[in-house]
C-alpha cells in the first residue's frame, strides 16, 4: 500500500498481468510476430499531425498493449493529465502547477492558477518578444554605439540553454543567414570565450537566460560578458543596449543591472527543462522570425490538443511512455537511445536528456517512500548514420537490450543544392535498413548459406529481437519541432504517473551546486573546508600544486 492508501504500483494486479504475460512471450521472436500478424506494419502505425510512429518492430502484441492500457487506466494517468492541464498543482514537492502547456494554448483559452487566468500574460509576452525581435532582426534596434546587432550570445544553462540551443540548430535552414547566434552555457571560461573571440562588442547582444537568475554558472558567464562589452564599449549605459533577460525573477534581474523593460518575463510554473516555448525561446525567435516561432508553437499545441482527447488506444505519448515502461520494468532494459536520422537533430538527443532524465530520474514516489520498481532509463544518442559506424554494434550484437526512437524524415531541407539533395534517399535507406536488421536480425542459416565458414558464423549471426519505434514526417519544420518536443515531453509525463513519482521537481542536483559552493575557497584560498572527505582532499591539494598554489 502507497501512504496515500493506493496499491504500491508493484504490488498492483495490471503489474502482476504484465509480468506474467512477459513469460509467456519468452521467446517470440520479432520475425514471429510478423508471421503471425502479416499486416503487423501498417496495423501498428499512429498517425498524428505530420507524424506517422510505427511502433510493429516493438515486442508486443494486441494483448501486451491491452495489459499496458489498463495499468496506465488503474494509476489514473488520464487523470493526472487533466489536472496538469487544468493548472493543478500536481508537481507536489514544489507546490506548483505544471503549464507548459499555457505556453502554446490560444489566445482566447482560459487556464486558471490560483484564480488568475494566465493566458492573456502568456500572449503578453509573446507580443512583447515578437515586437523585440522584430526590431533586431531589422536593425530597428541598434548597439550602444548606434551599429546594428550582428550577433546575438544566449548565456543560460539547462533547460535556459538546452531548448533554443538545440531548436536553433534544427531550424537553421529557416533562420536569418546574416546573424550570427551563439549559445553559452559552460562556466569553464573557455566556452565564452570561443562564442566572442571574433564578435565585434558594439554588433552583439547578450540575452541571459535564467528562470531563476541565480544559477552560479549563467550569472559569472554573464558578469564576464558584461565585462567584455564594458572593455570595449567604456560606457555602463551600454548594457542597457545590449543586455536583456529571459527570468521569472525581476528582483535579481534589476541588480543585476539589466532594465526591467529588457526582461521577457515566465513564470513559476514553467519548468526549466519545459521552458524553451516561453521566452527563454527570445534567441530562436530572433533568429526565426515570430511568425516561424509561432508555427513551432502550433505543432506543440496540435500535439497537446491529441493528448488530452485521443482515446487511449490511439493516444501516441501514451504508447510511446507505456513502451518505455514494457522494456524498463519488464525486460530490464537500463538505457533508451533516440537516433535522429538528420543532421539538424545534433542536438536533439542532448535536449532530451535533460527533458527525460531530470524529470524521471527519481528513487522517491510521490508519497515519500522510495520506489522498488526501475524509474528513467538513462537517455542517449547521436545523429544516427554517424552512430552506426560508432556504437550500433553493442546495439545490433551486444548483450543489452536498447530499445531505440528513429526519427527521419522523407524531404531533404529545401536549403541543400540539387546535388546534396540526391544524398537524402541513401540517409534515408541506412534508416529503414537498420531497424530491419536491428528487427530481424540475421540467422545462422542465412549466414551459413552465404558460404560463411563455420567458426565464423556464430559472428556474424545477428540475433535482431531489438525493438524500435520509427517516426516520420515528410518535412522538418517549425511545426514538426513542436509537435515532437510535445510528443516527448508528454511521453515523460506518462511514464512519471505511472511511476508514481514527481516529474517536475529536480531535488537530486541541488547537492552538487551546494558542495560546489563549498569547496571553492578550498582551490582559491586553501581554505579548510569542513567535512571535505579524505579523497576530495587530497584531489583538491594536488590541484593546488598543479596550479603553483
Ligand atoms: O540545475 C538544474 C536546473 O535547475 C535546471 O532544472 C534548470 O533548467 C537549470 O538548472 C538552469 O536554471 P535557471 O534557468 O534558473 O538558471
Amino acid at each position: 500500500m502507497n501512504a496515500d492508501g493506493r496499491t504500491r504500483l508493484n504490488q498492483s494486479p495490471e503489474w502482476t498481468a504484465l509480468a506474467k504475460h512477459r513469460e509467456e512471450l519468452a521467446g517470440t521472436h520479432l520475425r514471429d510476430l510478423f508471421a503471425a500478424e502479416p499486416e503487423r506494419g501498417a496495423g501498428y502505425t499512429l498517425r498524428v499531425g505530420d507524424l506517422s510512429i510505427d511502433y510493429s518492430k516493438h515486442l508486443v502484441t494486441g494483448e501486451t498493449l491491452r495489459l499496458l492500457r489498463e495499468l496506465a487506466a488503474a494509476r489514473d494517468v488520464f487523470g493526472l493529465r487533466d489536472a496538469m492541464f487544468r493548472g493543478e498543482k500536481i508537481n507536489v514537492t514544489e507546490d506548483r502547477a505544471v503549464l507548459h502547456t499555457a505556453l502554446r494554448a490560444p489566445r482566447d483559452a482560459v487556464i486558471e492558477v490560483d484564480g488568475e487566468n494566465v493566458v492573456p500574460k502568456v500572449h503578453a509576452v509573446l507580443d512583447k518578444m515578437a515586437g523585440f525581435a522584430e526590431r533586431v532582426r531589422s536593425g530597428a534596434w541598434t548597439g550602444h554605439t548606434g551599429k546594428r546587432i550582428r550577433n546575438v550570445v544566449n548565456i543560460g544553462i539547462g533547460g535556459s540553454d538546452l531548448g533554443p540551443a538545440m531548436a536553433y540548430e534544427v531550424l537553421r535552414g529557416y533562420t536569418d543567414r546574416e546573424l550570427t547566434v551563439r549559445f553559452v552555457s559552460n562556466v569553464d571560461g573557455a566556452d565564452l570565450h570561443e562564442a566572442t573571440r571574433d564578435l565585434d562588442p558594439a554588433e552583439t547582444l547578450f540575452i541571459v537566460a535564467s528562470k531563476t537568475f541565480t544559477t552560479i554558472e549563467t550569472i559569472t558567464n554573464a558578469t564576464s560578458a558584461r565585462a567584455w562589452l564594458l572593455a570595449a564599449l567604456g560606457d555602463e549605459a551600454a548594457v542597457a543596449r545590449h543586455f536583456v533577460a529571459l527570468s521569472t525573477n525581476a528582483a535579481k534581474v534589476a541588480e543585476f543591472g539589466i532594465d526591467p523593460d529588457n526582461m521577457f518575463e515566465f513564470w513559476d510554473w514553467v519548468g526549466g527543462r519545459y521552458s524553451y516555448d516561453s521566452a527563454i525561446g527570445l534567441s530562436l525567435m530572433i533568429a526565426i522570425g515570430p511568425d516561424r516561432f509561432r508555427e513551432m508553437l502550433d505543432g506543440f499545441r496540435l500535439m497537446d490538443e491529441h493528448f488530452r482527447t485521443a482515446p487511449a488506444e490511439a493516444n501516441a505519448p501514451l504508447l510511446l511512455g507505456l513502451l518505455g515502461i514494457w522494456y524498463g520494468n519488464f525486460h530490464d532494459a537500463q538505457s533508451h537511445a533516440v537516433l535522429p536520422y538528420s543532421h539538424y537533430l545534433s542536438k536533439f538527443t542532448a535536449y532530451l536528456q535533460q527533458l527525460d532524465m531530470e524529470s524521471n530520474g527519481k528513487y522517491v514516489a510521490r508519497d515519500g517512500r522510495q520506489v522498488d520498481w526501475q524509474t528513467g532509463p538513462v537517455v542517449w544518442g547521436t545523429p544516427g548514420t554517424n552512430g552506426q559506424h560508432a556504437y550500433y554494434q553493442l546495439i545490433h550484437q551486444g548483450t543489452k537490450l536498447i530499445p531505440a526512437d528513429f526519427i527521419g524524415f522523407a524531404e531533404p531541407v529545401a536549403e541543400l543544392s540539387a546535388e546534396l539533395k540526391a544524398q537524402h534517399d541513401l540517409l534515408m535507406a541506412n534508416f529503414f535498413a537498420q531497424t530491419q536488421a536491428l528487427a530481424f536480425g540475421k540467422s545462422a542459416e542465412e549466414v551459413r548459406a552465404e558460404g560463411v565458414p563455420e567458426e565464423l558464423v556464430p559472428h556474424k549471426t545477428f540475433p535482431g529481437n531489438r525493438p524500435t519505434t520509427t517516426i516520420l514526417a515528410r518535412e522538418l519544420t517549425p511545426s514538426v519541432l513542436g509537435q515532437l518536443i510535445a510528443l516527448y515531453e508528454h511521453k515523460v509525463f506518462v511514464q512519471g504517473a505511472v511511476w508514481d513519482i514527481d516529474s517536475f521537481d529536480q531535488w537530486g542536483v541541488e547537492l552538487g551546486k551546494v558542495l560546489a559552493k563549498r569547496v571553492e575557497p578550498a582551490l582559491t584560498e586553501g581554505a579548510e573546508v569542513p567535512g571535505l572527505d579524505a579523497s576530495t582532499k587530497a584531489l583538491v591539494a594536488r590541484y593546488r600544486e598543479l596550479r603553483g598554489r
